[in-house]
């Protein structure tokens, strides 16, 4: 099997959203010609054109997806094909009014907008299963196909009486029997005690049931299930007529709402859609670390490690606050930011520039009035040349010495939960202010799930790992005993997978691999700092932490950190502990950048792992992909000055603003010296 994402196009994808139902056939010519200008090599088809494939119930009109699937192939042109279900046609809603969505009021959508789909509706399966039979059957075998595009950022709760419905034989499956599941959620609190299974709701409406943390992190697993099984259901016919096209769906990065690990094993590459947004400023280091970490996430999230960046906007999105332009050269940056982290593919949210409705504001590659004298049209023609010169690099993989777990199920018990602070708890950022010091450092990282194998990973982060279930204790467990070394924070293992405290106490099961057992926690008003110190003679160096200070009891470990305030002062902060072949840490308070920095590089050079750490200006990384014989060595300047980066084997290289330096090397048998084969501008 080969690595790309599709062998019929060997090279780095660049292309976006094509919308050429928006428009009379006149204007296609026109835009395969700018295509081809710019090296927009991929056009992503009929994500919403359901109303335009099947205009009338039953009638399908597929004349001008042929014909501008005739025009793309002819110039050489490769495409994505959607299926439609992102959006329903009226002429559905309307007949069959039960197939649209129902809020968490209990009220049931109007037709319009997108994503407003029953997800449970039998009616609405079948009409999705149909389509996308009828694409199947006649796309399927196209020699221009590259791959389907599984329906449009799927994502929402439905609380529609079927979807309710499902929602309780999934727990009757979990859990078996009405005990069980009373036990599992602690109902005697309050006598919430179930006799009956359709006593049973869905939690998170605004007039109902929001105490019980168990059912509401149930529920979110639950609707991931019912949005797989939705996909499962589009998918299938694709999977029949055209066995050899692969899979993808556009997720949302961190989007809270789905546990993306569940669409993982159905997939045959991951994508997503990366919208960041800068508020004026492009200069903000921390949107382009959000950005890198949710690259890492996304690749995490396929099987084999491949992934393209399915949209990103050519210019700016009009559903922010503020719509600053990408300032000149940004555009580029963004694009080889993906590849450098392991993306095969760059694509846009679009091509031409809607007329009208709720997106002709947003950018497009070609915009209201241009063609290509338009500036936007001009970086993307340098991205997509900038691309095209990469060809090399398409296929090659990213690896990684550290990991970084990121968990949906302990982001919802945290979010559900009430108390250290009502507040958000900030489990997304705390992954990304860790994945921030290898960022900065220049360690290439993966972002994995719990039940990740772990083993050839030299160091494993995993902050707050609120609830813990026993597969990935163990899993963490055995990691660290076989040699493995281990980092985790505050408010880790304190549930078990249902929100109930593990009844040893937090940190339960682990205790042993950390060496500490954990008391209670002090959360900090806003503002206030309590202040960390690595000893109390002159040379110790002093931190301070912010929101969270767990009080921890050392047993086997040894402190490595203090606090130096309240009356826990003098007790630890951080310990670390041997346990087997391994060694785990264990940070007790949310501490500065500064501290996280020091402590992973200081754990980076126990464990021999190379770094920059130090050596790279404020903004700048690097990330390596690898090919059988050479190494990718890409150098990011994410500011919008320029900066001199000290190189691991090519001294001082001087990076433009917003340039990306790629240095290939060449991986040497035994202990040789790499070779430096050549230096590309990016
Ligand atoms: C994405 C969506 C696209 C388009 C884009 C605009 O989330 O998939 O269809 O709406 O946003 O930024």
């Amino acid at each position: 099997m080969s690595n790309f994402l599709n062998p019929k196009l060997s090279a780095i994808w660049h292309g976006g959203d094509y919308n050429p139902e928006q428009w009379p056939a006149s204007v296609w010519d026109e835009d395969i010609a700018l295509m081809q200008e710019s090296s927009f090599k991929v056009a992503t088809i009929g994500v919403f054109s359901w109303a335009k494939l099947e205009p009338h119930e039953g009638e399908f009109d597929f004349s001008w997806l042929d014909e501008v699937i005739e025009k793309l192939s002819a110039e050489d042109r490769y495409f994505i094909l959607a299926t439609p279900s992102a959006a329903a046609p009226a002429w559905m809603t309307q007949k069959y009014p039960e197939i649209l969505r129902t809020g968490s009021d209990r009220v049931r959508r109007l037709h319009g907008n997108r994503v407003n789909y029953n997800l449970c509706s039998p009616v609405y399966r079948q009409k999705s299963a149909l389509i996308a039979r009828k694409l199947a059957e006649r796309y399927g075998d196209h020699p221009r196909l590259l791959a389907w595009h599984l329906s449009n950022e799927y994502g929402g709760e439905d609380f529609s009486p079927e979807t309710i419905s499902a929602f309780r034989d999934w727990l009757k499956a979990k859990y078996g029997t009405i005990e069980a599941l009373n036990a599992a959620y602690w109902t005697t609190f309050w006598s919430h005690c179930y006799s009956d299974w359709d006593q049973l709701d869905a939690p998170g409406v605004p007039h109902g049931e929001v105490s019980i943390q168990g059912l509401t992190v149930d529920w979110r697993r639950f609707i991931t299930d019912a949005t797989v099984d939705f996909m499962l259901n589009e998918a299938a016919p694709l999977r029949e007529f055209s066995p050899d096209i692969p899979h993808t769906t556009n997720f949302m990065g961190t989007f809270p709402g789905l546990d993306y690990r569940k669409f993982t094993a159905h997939l045959d590459f991951a994508s997503w859609d990366s919208y960041p947004g800068f508020g004026g400023s492009l200069d903000q280091t921390s949107v382009w670390i959000s950005v890198a970490f949710k690259h890492d996430l996304t690749r995490g999230l396929s099987k084999n490690g491949k992934w393209m960046l399915m949209e990103c906007t050519p210019n700016s999105s009009n559903w922010y606050e503020t719509m600053s332009v990408k300032r000149p050269g940004v555009h580029k940056f963004e694009a080889l930011q993906a590849v450098a982290h392991g993306a095969d593919g760059v694509q846009y949210f679009q091509w031409r520039q809607s007329r009208g409705s709720q997106e002709q504001f947003h950018g497009g590659v070609v915009n209201h009035g241009t063609t290509n004298n338009g500036r936007i049209f001009g970086e993307v023609k340098q991205a997509g040349a900038a691309l095209d010169a990469l060809s090399n690099i398409a296929s090659t993989a990213k690896r990684a010495e550290v990991a970084i777990i990121y968990d949906w199920s302990s982001r919802w018990a945290l979010d559900a939960a009430v108390g250290p602070v009502l507040r958000d708890k900030g489990y997304e950022q705390t992954c990304i202010d860790h994945y921030r010091a290898f960022w900065e450092a220049g360690v290439s990282v993966d972002v994995i799930g719990t039940d990740s194998p772990l083993e050839g990973y030299k160091l494993v982060v995993v902050p707050m790992l609120y609830s813990l279930s026993e597969s990935t204790s163990t899993n963490l467990s055995e990691y660290v005993l076989a040699g493995g070394t281990l980092v985790s924070t505050y408010l880790t293992a304190w549930t078990d997978e249902n929100s109930l405290v593990f009844e040893s106490g937090y940190l339960g099961p682990l205790r042993k691999v950390f060496g500490v057992w954990s008391e209670e926690i002090d959360a900090l008003p806003v503002g206030q700092q309590v202040s960390i110190c690595t000893g109390f003679d002159s040379k110790a160096e002093r931190y301070s932490a912010v929101d969270f200070c767990e009080l921890i009891h050392p047993t086997t470990s040894k402190a490595i950190a203090w606090y130096d305030d309240e009356f826990y002062a003098g007790r630890p902060a951080a310990t670390v502990n041997n346990y087997g072949n391994g060694r785990a840490y264990y940070v007790g308070s949310r501490n500065d950048q500064r501290f996280t920095n020091q402590l992973m590089t200081s754990i980076m050079d126990d464990l021999g792992i190379e770094h920059l750490a130090g050596e790279l200006l404020e903004g700048v990384t690097r990330q390596v992909r690898y090919g059988d014989e050479v190494e990718y060595h890409f150098y990011l300047n994410a500011t919008s000055l320029s900066r001199e980066v000290n190189t691991v084997g090519w001294g001082t290289v001087r990076l433009q603003p917003w340039q990306v330096e790629i240095l290939e090397r060449k991986i040497s048998a035994g202990d040789e010296e790499p070779v430096l084969l050549a230096a590309t501008e990016g």
